[in-house]
């Protein structure tokens, strides 16, 4: 299994994956994406070009894991106590539990538990959209520099991708999106704050581009990393949803939770849609019972979730100004991971990097290698920042 992931991320490495997407696609270039679904070991050795055969206590230990945009203070206390509590019923399938959550989600969003629909991790469900509306071909609208994963999926069903430059502040250019509808179009996917740029469209933008599109075109918006924004300014498209527009919101418990391992993730949309989206997940039985019992807890544990953000806040901060200071132009992020343009070749940036343990992703845009890092711990920004100082130079 390992070397059969291995195998694949080397051949999305080696651009066979990403060969047929339309001309001019800017993540088309991008190193290989190796976010979140493979073990360790595996993105290590995809990120190095290594065997996952090498045992892995002979592979350079990382001081600082910063290449998946994952929770580093973990998970909340809250969760750990009502994982195990639910180890008491493992034996149990988890009805009550899905209403439990699905009318606390359903709640917040001002939309009807029947709205929603649970998966292991966000994942699930923008496989399940990619095979749905790429199914019989059309075209997936998006933007250039975005998460791949769903386009990569709907692109292997049959489905051609276009994919709009970004705006030079590196956002999503909505109206440049907006004149591209054709009627072959079969979705719009956006990320929203996006990966890797970690950059956002004004809610509001956000919500009239997605009144006047969705009527003609199904809009799909990969939340994954709205917890990030203060409660205040984050876009509240549930409504959209409950007026029966056709609008899909993917969140996952992946990010501010630390859920990336116990796998949680949700789909907001109107019924139809989910049916519809339906056959091409593996059911919402494939959440564990503990995992949704620790969602619950995490979910209403808001003191938990406002100290990630407060922290991730401040050591995205500490990192932006540090390299700022040394002349690197830091794209402004939402997330919780920060892009840069980088003056080293991708490949050897990130072995050297690696050779001093911390863990990065780089990516190719247009011919401009950029390093992604992903927001850790005080501590850990400051190695990246000693690591970053030795390798440039
Ligand atoms: C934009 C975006 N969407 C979706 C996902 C999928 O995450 P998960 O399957 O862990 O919910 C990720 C993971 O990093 C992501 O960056």
């Amino acid at each position: 299994m390992a070397s059969q992931l291995t195998r694949r991320d080397w051949l999305r490495a080696s651009g066979l994956l990403t060969a047929g997407l339309s001309t001019g696609l800017r993540f088309a270039k991008a190193a290989p994406a190796t976010y979140g679904q493979s073990v360790f070991v595996d993105e290590f050795a995809a990120v190095r070009g290594t065997n996952t055969a090498t045992p892995p206590d002979t592979l350079p230990k990382l001081r600082a894991r910063l290449l998946a945009n994952e929770n580093p203070l973990g998970i909340a206390p809250s969760a750990k106590e009502a994982l195990v509590k639910a180890a008491d019923i493992g034996n149990r399938y988890a009805w009550m539990e899905f209403a439990q959550l699905k009318q606390l989600i359903a709640a917040d969003e001002g939309v009807s538990p029947k709205n929603i629909m649970m998966s292991p991790g966000s994942s699930d469900i923008l496989m399940a959209a990619a095979t749905h509306f790429a199914k019989g071909g059309g075209t997936i609208l998006t933007s250039a520099m975005t998460y791949d994963d769903l386009l990569e999926r709907a692109q292997k069903q049959g489905a051609k991708i276009v994919a709009v430059p970004m705006t030079k502040e590196y956002t999503y250019d909505l109206a440049a999106i907006k004149a591209r509808i054709t009627p072959d179009v079969k979705l719009v996917y956006i990320v929203n704050p996006n990966n890797p740029t970690g950059t956002v469209v004004p809610a509001a933008d956000l919500e009239a581009f997605c009144r006047e599109v969705a009527p003609k075109v199904p809009v799909f918006l990969d939340e994954a990393y709205i917890d990030f924004y203060e409660p205040a300014d984050r876009p509240k498209l549930g409504k959209l949803v409950a007026e029966g527009q056709n609008v899909i919101l993917a969140r996952t418990f992946s990010k501010i939770h630390g859920f990336a391992g116990l796998r949680l993730g949700y789909a907001i949309a109107k019924p139809e849609l989910l049916m519809a989206m339906k056959p091409y997940t593996n059911g919402e039985f494939a959440v564990s019972i503990t995992t949704l019992m620790a969602g619950i807890a995490s979910y209403q544990d808001k003191d938990w979730q406002n100290h990630c953000r407060a922290e991730n806040a401040k050591a995205r901060a500490f990192t932006t100004k540090a390299l700022t200071d040394m002349g690197y132009d830091v794209i402004p992020s939402a997330a919780n991971f920060i892009l840069f343009p980088i003056r080293m070749k991708t490949k050897a940036f990130e072995n050297q990097m690696f050779a001093n343990g911390i863990g990065i992703q780089t990516r190719d845009f247009s011919g401009q290698p950029y390093c992604r890092v992903s927001v850790g711990t005080m501590d850990e920004m400051a190695m990246f920042m000693d690591g970053f100082k030795k390798v440039v130079g």
